[in-house]
């Protein structure tokens, strides 16, 4: 079979091994291949790696003909574990030591003194390269074989690295024995490489295992060079290959650094360097963090996705697909955005300069400085240091325009509408709600999640809640009037909104400044309350047609209020329509919404009349109780829409989505109808957003455990959770975790994917059934089950509940139920949930607190509790994790009582 050396097509064979269950047999084939000389491609956790005997010269000769690598520079030899390491390293000092216990099996290489090996493997240096890798492929490879296999990264020499089979098949078909495909790496970075026959450790190249964890291990410091960075060539004896260039896509890549790269200056450096490298007509695409690729399309540029910048694991990963997607893509070149070089950062840098050729361009602030670049010198932004009054997108700082300006001018500053304005101004005119439902109070919380600076003119003041009003007590019209001129004169309203105005001369005095002021109106005629009390006596009514309404830009009316007002009977859209048109045509308003709030169906249909046609707007009917407050809502939402510049059918638009989110996210408070939730507009975005970083802080706290933790990972992967808050959580789309989990590599923890909400749908059930009886619980995390864990449990004071039982016939998506039936009768929530499994079940643990850093935090103090260490009991409520001001999991974290 081998007859290396000589590309034939029919060489190559490709064997598939799935390595959560190895195929001997298969695998068997490619160890023969290798024994008797030949090359094997075969994945590792890093790269996939071209494997020959480390002891056969001849075989070791083919891997530098098939890559075609430069023979001064050595290969990695492969063990499977350090019983093997006398026959590869004379010599393994202390340092050495402590990080094979540490990282071994994994993505480290050391440096070590050479045992005899041929010339082909160590270039003629006195030191070897080994690694023992953590794939268990490889290490079942490694020994079939029977000798330590040899490994330089599966690619053709300079290219990036292999991390598919696919890669290989590109770079090697035809030119080794056997690809073995065991499908994408997990790292996608090749291994760390550090050089401890040197006092202190050379860091030779950054890779999959950061540097600070190396020097975490060693209680020492790493030296790193600027070679190591990437930034310069290496000595050749110090790491040959580090002076060739690698990892290169075929097409030109130009890296753009920074100091800051979250800053907009870098942002718009790097499109400014894009279009100067698209000048002379080439096309060029942007690879950039998933957070920035928005911006690049918005201004016109191609971007290619590399994965978020929170996250430099998931970066790496795709580092080198991206590259090589490069050279199949219709693009002509690239530019690359740089990533800060800590942790994983350094080695994403390293490979970047690299593969770049080191072609980089500086952005620093908001200008660019070129210190070498094979493009044309792009374009310095213009303005380097803003002016005063600008902010750094060369915008007028907003400040509102002057009192005496605006007081001669008298028209409430709507010339342009709250644009420039650090916020805009809105305005409710309105009565107050006891009950913080309905009027002023739902206005002013909408105007706050619309972006908007509310401000208020009382006209009642009323007595009540959600059932019914006890007490409306009227301001006098001129208390209404000055309350708008004090506002006005000072700051300006960019749009007011009205509510109840009770009687005729209220009405009548808001008109009158109204007209006098130039306010740009939304007319909200409240007439009964949601509880059945009237709003507005009889006189009023024709008061508001006549005086109010035809000064309003906007009249917003549900289908009785319509009714009365038009004297059309609105009992279905065709009503709804011909009441707006008479509005607008008859009673003079410049655009007439009527509500379909009240006209029944699947769909709450809104009909908006304005500039001579109908629009309706449509949303799926809530079910829903909490409705107080809805109308007062939507007729401020429009209010702030138009304050904020947009026009009329944009702004109800707006309101409408805006309402559905009140209504559906409402609180249900009181006896009666529940006020609407209009801060869910802002709200949920949040919330969202801090269970994200929740669950990314928990998985720090895990990793940075990890010694400890790896002890309590289920073979079916372990995750960590936090939920949305109530009332925001309704299913496992609410519960933010880790998609495919974090999976163990020997003592080291890794996150299969990215912190994504629905990735756990298990876990989410589990903990979405006991934060819905206890609110307070948001965090979870699900571990390995068993004696060690359960007396762990005991001895750290965690309150652990047996589960209701998944069984074997209710599967998996069940442990929701199986928590919530753990949970009867309990009047405190338990630290922790254990089930039993069944048949084909994997039992867990799953750990519960207030948040997933909470839970997290039990889950490290458990693994601490078994290895012994840390005895977190004596640490209470001190930080038993012992890093950097984690919280602990030190016990007691809920307050318990004592009916257990
Ligand atoms: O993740 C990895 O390390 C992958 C997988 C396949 O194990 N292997 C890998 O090998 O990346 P390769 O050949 O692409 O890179 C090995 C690097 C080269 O830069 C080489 O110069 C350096 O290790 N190296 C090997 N022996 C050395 C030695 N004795 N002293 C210094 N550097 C050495
Ligand atoms: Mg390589």
């Amino acid at each position: 079979m081998p007859g290396h050396g000589r590309p034939e097509g029919a060489r190559t064979r490709l064997i598939r091994v799935d390595p959560e269950r190895i195929d001997e047999g298969a695998l068997g084939e490619a160890a023969e291949a290798i024994r008797r000389g030949g090359l094997v491609a075969f994945p590792t956790e890093t790269v996939y790696g071209l494997g020959a005997d480390a002891t056969n010269p001849r075989a070791l000769a083919g891997i530098f003909e098939a890559k075609g690598r430069p023979r001064d520079n050595p290969l990695i030899v492969h063990v499977p574990g350090e019983e093997w390491l006398p026959g590869v390293a004379s010599e393994v000092p202390p340092a050495a030591r402590r990080l094979i216990d540490r990282f071994w099996p994994g993505p480290l290489t050391l440096v070590l003194r050479a045992a005899r090996l041929p010339a082909e493997v160590t270039a003629g240096l006195p030191t070897v390269a080994v690694r023992c890798p953590a794939h268990p492929v490889a290490l079942r490879l490694i020994e079939l074989s029977g000798v330590p296999i040899a490994a330089p990264s599966a690619n053709a020499s300079g290219r990036p690295s292999p991390t598919s089979a696919e890669h290989v098949i590109e770079d090697l078909w035809g030119l080794v024995d056997v690809i073995v495909d065991s499908g994408e790496t997990l790292y996608g970075l090749e291994s760390t490489i550090i050089d401890v026959t040197r006092d202190p450790p050379v860091l030779l190249r950054p890779g999959a295992v950061p540097v600070e964890d190396l020097e975490g291990a060693l209680g020492s410091r790493v030296v790193v060079g600027d070679a190591a960075r990437g930034l310069a060539d290496s000595e050749v004896a110090l790491s040959p290959g580090m002076k060739y260039r690698h990892y290169a896509p075929r097409k030109p890549l130009v890296l753009v650094e920074s100091d800051d790269y979250s800053g907009e200056g870098y942002l718009e450096g790097v499109a400014s360097v894009a279009r100067s490298l698209a000048a002379d007509g080439r096309r060029v695409i942007v690879m950039a963090s998933d957070e920035h690729v928005g911006f690049y399309r918005a201004a016109g540029l191609e971007a290619l996705a590399l994965g978020p910048r929170s996250n430099p694991f998931a970066v790496a990963r795709r580092l080198f697909a991206a590259l090589r997607s490069l050279d199949g893509s219709p693009a002509d070149a690239a530019v690359v955005e740089g990533f800060e070089e800590r942790g994983l950062g350094l080695a994403i840098m390293n490979r970047l300069r690299k593969a770049s050729g080191r072609a980089v361009v500086r952005v620093r602030g908001p200008r660019s400085r070129l210190y070498r670049a094979p493009a044309p010198r792009p374009r310095a932004a213009a303005g380097h240091d803003a002016p005063r009054g600008r902010d750094a997108r060369g915008h007028r700082r907003a400040r509102a325009p002057g009192r005496r300006a605006r007081a001669l001018r008298g028209d409430g500053g709507g010339g342009c509408r709250g644009m420039g304005r650090v916020r805009p101004v809105a305005m409710t005119i309105a009565g107050s709600d006891s009950g913080g439902g309905a009027g002023i109070a739902a206005d002013l919380k909408t105007f706050a999640a619309a972006g908007v600076h509310g401000t208020l003119a009382i006209t009642s003041v009323t007595a009540q809640n959600t059932v019914a009003v006890t007490g409306i007590y009227d301001l006098p019209p001129e208390a209404v009037r000055r309350q708008i001129l004090a506002v006005h004169e000072d700051m300006g309203i960019d749009a007011a909104k009205t509510g109840m105005l009770s009687s005729a001369p209220i009405v009548r005095a808001v008109a009158e400044v109204a007209s006098q002021l130039g306010l740009t109106l939304v007319v909200d005629p409240v007439m009964v309350s949601k509880s059945g009390a009237a709003l507005l006596r009889e006189d009023a009514v024709e008061a508001l047609a006549r005086e109010l309404v035809p000064r309003a830009k906007v009249v917003t009316p549900n289908a009785p209020e319509a009714e009365r007002l038009t004297g059309i009977r609105v009992r279905d859209l065709a009503g709804a329509r011909a009441a707006a048109e008479h509005i607008v045509e008859q009673l003079g308003a410049e655009a007439a919404v009527v509500k379909g709030g009240h006209l029944g169906g699947p769909e709450s249909v809104d009909v908006l009349y304005h500039a001579g046609r109908h629009v309706e707007l449509r949303s799926p009917r809530i079910e829903s109780r909490t409705t107080h407050g809805t109308g007062c809502s939507f007729s401020a939402a429009i209010a702030a829409g138009l304050a904020r510049g947009m026009g009329i059918e944009d702004s109800v638009d707006f309101a409408k989505r805006l309402v559905t989110d009140a209504i559906r996210y409402g609180l249900e408070l009181g006896a009666g109808h529940g006020p609407v939730n209009p801060s869910s507009w802002v709200d949920v975005p949040a919330e969202r957003f801090r269970a994200l970083q929740d669950v990314r802080l928990a998985l720090r706290v895990l990793v940075e455990n990890e010694f400890f933790v790896s002890r309590v990972v289920p073979e079916s992967s372990m995750n960590v959770a936090a939920a949305l808050p109530a009332p925001y959580a309704s299913g496992p789309g609410d519960v933010a975790a880790i998609a495919g989990g974090i999976g163990r590599f020997g003592r080291r923890l890794v996150a299969r994917g990215e912190v994504e909400f629905g990735a756990a749908e298990q876990l989410a059930a589990a903990l979405l059934g006991v934060s819905e009886r206890f609110p307070e619980v948001r965090g979870a995390a699900i571990v390995a089950s068993g004696e060690e864990v359960s007396r762990a449990m005991e001895s750290l004071g965690f309150r652990a509940l047996p589960s209701g039982g998944r069984g074997a016939a209710l599967g998996r998506r069940d442990l929701g139920i199986a928590v919530s039936e753990a949970l009867r009768g309990e009047s405190a929530p338990p630290d922790a949930v254990v089930d039993g499994g069944g048949p084909g079940l994997e039992p867990l643990t799953i750990v519960f607190g207030r948040s997933a850093v909470e839970a997290a935090s039990k889950v490290a103090a458990i693994g601490k509790a078994i290895a012994g260490a840390g005895t977190p009991s004596t640490d209470r409520g001190r930080g038993a994790s012992g890093s950097e001001g984690h919280p602990s999991g030190a016990p007691g974290l809920f307050p318990r009582t004592s009916n257990v």
